[in-house]
């Protein structure tokens, strides 16, 4: 069988009481099961690939209300967390879906129409044999520049040096990306950069945008 090459590996790890109330019962509230329709919305759509724990997904969507964020994790105690926080905020415009964020790309976004991607510390996979493991590949970027809109950014951020120098090499060879001087959104530290910081890692920022002008607010 060709199995694909994945850019995870799914640990059991604990799910807490709360947690697995949540996988059950806020799921069908504020997740998106994945199929291969399109998520269609009205105003300026953000997907985070790998939330996480999905602290800092929170906090951007909490600070902006005039944007729809779809958050993507295979990891499902981070999607039971999330889903508690979003309800406990009340939050009406953060959505979760629990699957390979390739597939979601994919099939589940339209081409052109996301403000941003926000890739905030995927997988460093550090040996040398597991590098093809990395999510940031040359395909994986096309695909992400033609989901993006015109001007759409593609927000990364690692603490592996080596990943960061091979990040900025793909973005910058991807024809349809710019250098970008800002995000979509200001980053909060998230839970795995701490971590980073705190082994002494140095933080790296990407920030690259689709070329063209986004057509004027109507
Ligand atoms: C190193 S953690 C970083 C989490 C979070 N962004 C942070 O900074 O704290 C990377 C996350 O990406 C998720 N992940 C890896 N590959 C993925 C994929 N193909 N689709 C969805 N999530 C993925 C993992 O489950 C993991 O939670």
């Amino acid at each position: 069988m060709n199995r694909p090459i994945r850019s995870f590996v799914l640990r059991q790890g604990r799910t807490t009481p709360a947690q697995k109330r949540a996988l059950e019962q806020l799921f069908p509230k504020y997740g998106i099961p994945y199929s291969e329709r399109k998520i269609s919305s009205t105003r300026k759509l953000v997907l985070e690939i790998g939330s996480g724990m999905g602290e800092t997904t929170l906090e951007i969507a909490k600070a902006h209300p005039e944007a729809d964020f779809v958050a993507v994790e295979v990891h499902g105690p981070g999607i039971g967390s999330l889903l508690n926080a979003i309800e406990r905020e009340q939050l009406t415009n953060l959505r979760v879906i629990r699957h390979d964020a390739l597939d979601v790309l994919e099939h589940m976004i339209g081409d052109g129409t996301l403000a941003a991607i926000h890739l905030f510390f995927p997988d460093p996979w550090p040996k040398k044999r597991h590098h093809k493991r990395r999510m940031v590949q040359p395909a994986f970027v096309a695909l992400a520049a033609r989901k993006l809109a015109p001007g759409g950014v593609l927000h990364a951020a690692t603490d592996w040096p080596d990943y960061a120098e091979h990040m900025q090499e793909v973005f910058s060879k991807e024809p349809l990306l710019e250098t970008a001087s800002a995000g979509f959104a200001a980053r909060p530290v998230t839970k795995f950069e701490s971590r980073g910081q705190r082994l002494g890692h140095p933080i790296r920022e990407l920030l690259f945008r689709r070329t063209g002008t986004a057509p004027a607010a109507r």
